[in-house]
Order: C-alpha cells, then structure tokens, then sequence
C-alpha cells in the first residue's frame, strides 16, 4: 500500500500534509496522534470514503485514489461498528459471502473458520444484543474479514471499551491479525495501544507525519520533540549545542552544565538551540558522585510518588529545571526526602539530542489526549 505524497484540504484548512509512505503486505502499521491531526483523514483517503487533494494510493500497484470504497480491496472496521440486530452471530458473519453469492459450503466454511479464530465458535447461535462489548467487537471484526481483503482498515475499533477490556483486545487483535496474515492499518491516540500491537508506527502531528518506525525507534529514537513527549515519558531540557558531532555524540549545554549527549539525526550548528531528551527511567540517582562516562549534574530533591515498581523523583537542577527520575530498588537508595542533595547521572548513549521546538507542559499533553 502506497501514500504518495497526499495532500488533503477541506477548502483552505490542510487535514494532512504531504504524507508519504508505504505500508507493507501483512504489516500492523498504526497512524498514531492527538486528536484532530489527519488520522481518520488518511484512513478514510485509503478506504475510499476521501479523495487526495494532492497525490495519490496505490493498493498492491494500483492507483485507486479515484476507484471507489466497494471496488477497493480493503475493509474498514469504525469504532462504532453496526451489527445486525436481528441476525445471529453465524448470520451476520456471513452476511459478506453471501452478498458475493458464495456458494452454501464456501459460506460455512468462510464463516466456521473466522468464527474458530475470533474464538466465538460457541456464540455462534447467539444474537448482537447477548454478547459482551468486546464480544461484539470480534464479531465486527469476523465479518470484516470473512471476505479475505487484502488489508484491513481500523478506526480507534477499541474506543468504546473499558481499559482492562481494551488490553484484552490488543492481545486478541494482534493474535488474529498474525494468524490471518492481513495487513492491518489501525488508527488510535492510545500511544501505549500502538506501542503493543504494531509492527510500525506513524506518529502524526496537525496534519504531518513527524516519524515512522518500530515502536522501540520511536520510543529510543524519537525525531522530534513533540514524538519523544507524545510516545511515554521524557525529561526534555532547551539549551545550546555548543560543538560538533564526535562519534555520534555533542556538547550541549542545559541545566546549568555542559554535557555530552548523543546527537540525534537532525544536524545542528554549533551554537544552534536544541533540546536534550531522556527518559526518566534511564536516570540514576546517587549520594555519591557517579564515575565514568557519564552525564549528570548535582540536583535537590522537590517530591517522590511510589508507584509499585519505581519511586517517581522530581528533581531540581542547580538552573532550577525539572529533573524527573523513575527509580527501581536496584538502585539502593537510602529514604529521600524533599531537600535532600543528590547526583543525577545517566550514560550519554542513553541521551539524545533534538531540534529545538516548544516543550509541551503536562497540562498541553493532557488537553491534547482529553480532546481525543
Ligand atoms: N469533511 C470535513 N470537512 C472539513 N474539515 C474536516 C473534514 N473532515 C475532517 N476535517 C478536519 O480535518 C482535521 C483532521 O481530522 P481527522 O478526523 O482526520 O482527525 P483525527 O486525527 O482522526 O482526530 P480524532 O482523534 O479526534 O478522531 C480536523 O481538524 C477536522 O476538523
Ligand atoms: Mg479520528
């Protein structure tokens, strides 16, 4: 599946900007971002429901941006999927062959097996209205596939479930999208739902496609500020890049000292501003000043939240930014409290060093995830 260079306007307003990429045949690709940034957008321009401004789709090799959705060998699942109420399961999963005038074998068999591998084998007899939520969404998700498309398509599908069955879900969606072998194209604002299911992630920001990768890339390697802050945690700090790269690593000035930090993809001149990114789980906290090759800086301790499995540590820096560390009980520190003097430190490949840009605040990062 090919994005070639689309453009969508809704007359003057730009929903998606130069998207451009490809998505393999069998791939879990998720289009991942806050809310109103183009991701049904481009779903819907795949599907057929939009046509490209600018640029074009192609599916297996063909340009289908004017083909419409019927022709299209792909299927989309929405987050609110309609059943038929007054069919059965067994019925409204074979629904789709027979409206393609199956023969009666072909329908059962269709239908016995994407029953079996959405595991509803038992329900089968079973009306909409006496299945669970998640019950149901599988049915939607049988019926999507009983046709065998070539891709699937799946909007925020998980949306209208509670957290612990939406994480039940995952699991199952991966499970069945794995044994089916079709490629799935799935759009959420969840960064953790794209983070477990994919194989790739594109993370889109007000129309742009900031980056495409793994979800460890993204995660470990995140092009811009606003991917590291969307994707987990980060502690991000504005400051200066004060030299040039050396094998792969930079002087950067921030929190009142000058560190070594690994440069990122983007290059910056000497002097030019820029952001240093990491993860709080990857700072060490200490009594004792750290040794070897190591970044870090003396810091006061402001606060400490246990959270189960790691201490959450906010920090002050000597230049009064805000450190946060994420410390586990192999780090065999003494009880802290707020006042205490500390060493901060982490290992420089763990660092990475970003193009300058507006550092989202908590409250901008929930607005945007409260909006989805
Ligand atoms: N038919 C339309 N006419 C005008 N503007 C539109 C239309 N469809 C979408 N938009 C605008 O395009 C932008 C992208 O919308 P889109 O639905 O793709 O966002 P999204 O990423 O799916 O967001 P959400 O997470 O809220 O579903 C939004 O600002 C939206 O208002
Ligand atoms: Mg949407």
């Amino acid at each position: 599946m090919e994005i070639d260079n689309v453009t969508k306007r809704f007359a003057d307003y730009v929903a998606v900007k130069e998207a451009d990429f490809s998505i393999g045949s069998g791939e879990f690709f998720s289009m991942l971002g806050p809310s109103g940034c183009g991701k049904t957008t481009t779903l819907r321009m795949i599907a057929g429901f939009e046509t490209p401004t600018e640029g074009a789709i192609r599916l297996e090799g063909k340009d289908v941006s004017r083909v419409p959705p019927h022709k299209r060998n792909v299927n989309t699942v929405f987050q609110h999927y309609a059943l038929f109420p007054h069919m059965t399961v067994w019925d409204n999963v074979a629904y789709g062959p027979r409206s393609l005038k199956k023969d009666k074998a072909e329908v059962k068999r269709r239908v016995d097996e994407l029953l079996e591998i959405v595991r509803l084998t038992d329900f089968a007899q079973r009306k909409p209205a006496q299945l669970s939520g998640g019950q149901q969404q599988r049915v939607a998700l049988a019926r999507a596939l009983v046709n065998y498309p070539s891709a699937l398509l799946l909007d925020e599908p998980l949306g209208a479930l509670d957290l612990k069955l939406r994480q039940v879900m995952q699991f199952e969606l991966k499970r069945i999208q794995r044994e089916v072998g079709i490629t799935f194209v799935y759009v959420t604002h969840d960064q953790e739902e794209a983070l477990t299911m994919s194989d790739r992630i594109a993370v889109m920001n007000a129309g742009n496609v900031d980056q495409i990768g793994t979800p460890t890339e993204i995660y470990d390697r995140p092009s811009t500020v606003f991917v590291a802050s969307f994707i987990g945690q980060a502690n991000l700090w504005a400051g200066k890049q004060t030299g040039r790269a050396e094998n792969g690593f930079v002087p950067v000035q921030v929190l009142g000292s000058t560190l070594k930090a690994r440069a990122g993809d983007t290059t910056i001149e000497p002097g030019g501003h820029a952001t240093l990114m990491i993860r709080p789980e990857r700072v060490r906290v200490s009594m004792e000043p750290p040794t070897g090759d190591v970044a870090g800086v003396r810091a006061t301790v402001t606060d400490l939240t246990f959270q189960g499995p790691v201490v959450r540590l906010s920090l002050a820096a000597p230049d009064d930014s805000a450190i946060i560390a994420h410390v586990g009980p192999e780090q065999n520190l003494p009880l802290l409290r707020p006042g205490d003097q500390v060493h901060v430190s982490w290992s420089p490949e763990a660092s990475l060093v970003l193009p300058a840009a507006d550092i989202p605040t908590t409250e901008d990062l929930e607005e945007m995830l409260d909006d989805s």
